[in-house]
């Protein structure tokens, strides 16, 4: 059986859940949702990243322990991720013992490797970032993300080799054996690495407490982001000893923001390198979120909350509205005015308005609908294309254009409707009436399964409205694709499913 094994970020523990953080992991559940429809093994990896000082200073400030902090938001991430229909297999939290010990371990192989040594570090520290910039990447002497000046810091800790794998990395990409999309992003990396040397990374920190201890020295915690990113190990059960990987390793993709790329198209590889792992088989950055034209987040006060519009559209309409209002790739400024526009154009005249049109017609007279003699050739080929640039679309991570192809086939049916007129058909052939509704019924069936990985709950709706949810639920992809095999025999009318907003 193939499998198709997944990875969103860990989210930052002491954020609360907003939309773009929500983002990630929306897309990433259509994937999971879309591979474990095709039957194929999924994995898919969630979690939250616990550690560093602004957790710590942040549990200070509201007089309670780090440990009480990380419960109670990544409770909070949970609750998010359940109102969102996420689907993870395991969310992991970087306090989560078998990832504290496994982290120690490798920083234990890693130093037996000769990879990590002593030194000290200053530099330019931006504490809402937790990392050192350069002054090349200031703007204007602030954060680019803050837009705060960063604090100068001087302390012992120790030192990664990464500049060893600069060669390496380089080769690696543009061999395409470490594949970095979309491919804006891909010359980033390699601009990045040809503009200069690569420096090793300080990889501990002294006088953070609230990280997981070095091992040999425990006046010193590592570094929140070589902890991160080793979540991806530990969240499917790698205990940092054997050499045995995991089945679920290597990744058929992480998904990440374009914010955080560079640590995992240069840090986490060369971290596997270390390790012997295989690289992930594609790193995917996505755009931003942006609102009033500055990325969405909790430093910049314009942060939107997925529950609010989860409750103002429902879960499974957000879902749609967030990765068909632009490309995945490049960055969209949200609107309300424009996510409504969508909603009523897609959705509630859309598709809710198609699926309201034929069950109405349909359960007029009588409510079963045998498939014709012989199926609809025009219908069939029709569908057969959906579905072909439906998953195209989708293994490119297009999920715009996936709707796009979605929202085709629920004009083409519109059309159809006012072309035959059944209605008139009912009173004048109605042999052909049965034709027409039953060529009807098989596209919202098909319409069921398609918005299925975007709208799980709707999909359930459709099936339930056409009388065949449970049938339909224990079919494999190949055969739901399949045209004109359904019986319809106990249709009904159902509920609107997008109500006008
Ligand atoms: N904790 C780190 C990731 C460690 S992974 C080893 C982190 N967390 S985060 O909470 O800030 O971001 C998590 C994800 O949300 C990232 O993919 C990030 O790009 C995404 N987004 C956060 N704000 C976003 C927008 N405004 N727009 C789109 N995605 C954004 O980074």
């Amino acid at each position: 059986m193939s499998k198709f094994y997944i990875t969103t970020p860990i989210y930052y523990v002491n954020a609360r859940p907003h939309l773009g953080s929500a983002y990630t992991t929306i897309a990433a559940d259509i994937l999971a949702r879309w591979h474990r429809m095709k039957g194929e093994k999924v994995f898919f990896l969630t979690g939250t990243d616990e550690h560093g000082e602004k957790v710590a200073q942040a549990a200070q400030e509201q007089n309670i322990t780090p440990h009480e902090l990380c419960d109670r938001n990544s409770a909070k991430f949970k609750q998010v991720f359940d109102t969102l229909k996420i689907s993870y297999d395991r969310f992991i939290r970087t306090t989560d013992r078998n990832h504290e010990d496994m982290v120690a371990h490798i920083l234990k192989d890693l130093k037996k490797k000769k990879l990590i040594y002593a030194g000290a570090y200053e530099g330019l520290y931006c504490v809402g970032c937790e990392r050192y910039y350069t002054v090349k990447e200031l703007v204007d002497d602030k954060c680019p993300l803050h837009h705060q000046k960063p604090i100068t810091l001087s302390e012992n800790c120790y030192f990664f080799k990464l500049s060893v794998f600069k060669k390496p990395l380089l080769q690696l990409i543009r061999n395409n054996d470490w594949v970095i999309e979309p491919k804006e992003r891909k010359n980033e990396v390699l601009g990045f690495l040809t503009s200069g040397e690569l420096e090793d990374l300080a990889i501990s920190r002294e006088k953070v407490e609230w990280g997981i201890p070095i091992p040999w020295e425990k006046s010193q915690s590592v570094y929140v982001w070589i902890d991160a990113l080793l979540n991806y190990l530990s969240g499917i059960g790698w205990d940092g000893k054997t050499k045995k990987w995991p089945e679920a390793w290597p990744p058929d993709v992480q998904l990440i923001g374009k914010d955080i790329l560079r640590f995992h198209a240069i840090i986490w590889p060369a971290i596997l390198l270390t390790l012997g792992a295989p690289l992930p088989k594609k790193l995917y950055a996505h755009g931003f979120l942006t609102s009033g034209g500055k990325k969405m987040g909790k430093s910049l006060g314009n942060i939107i909350d997925p529950e609010e519009l989860a409750v103002t559209f429902g879960a499974d309409a957000l879902r749609w509205l967030l990765v068909s209002t632009f490309p995945f790739g490049s960055d969209g400024d949200i609107s309300m005015s424009r996510f409504y526009d969508k909603y009523n154009a897609d959705l509630s005249n859309g598709l809710g308005n198609l699926v309201r049109r034929v069950l109405t017609l349909a359960t007029k007279n009588k409510d079963t609908f045998l498939p014709p003699s012989v199926s609809d050739v025009r219908f069939k080929q029709k569908i057969n294309l959906v579905w072909q640039d439906y998953e195209k679309a989708l293994d490119d991570f297009k999920f715009e254009a996936a709707v796009g192809h979605i929202s085709n086939l629920i004009t083409f049916c519109d059309r159809y409707i006012d072309h035959k007129k059944p209605w008139k058909l009912f009173k004048e052939n109605k042999d052909s009436y049965q034709k027409v509704i039953y060529n009807l019924l098989e596209s919202l069936r098909h319409l069921a399964w398609l918005i299925n990985p975007f709208m799980p709950g709707k999909s359930n709706d459709i099936f339930k409205y056409l009388g065949i949810e449970s049938a339909e639920k224990k079919k494999p992809l190949t055969q739901g694709q399949k045209w004109g095999q359904v019986d319809f025999i106990k249709v009904t009318q159902g509920e609107i499913l997008f109500p006008k907003l």
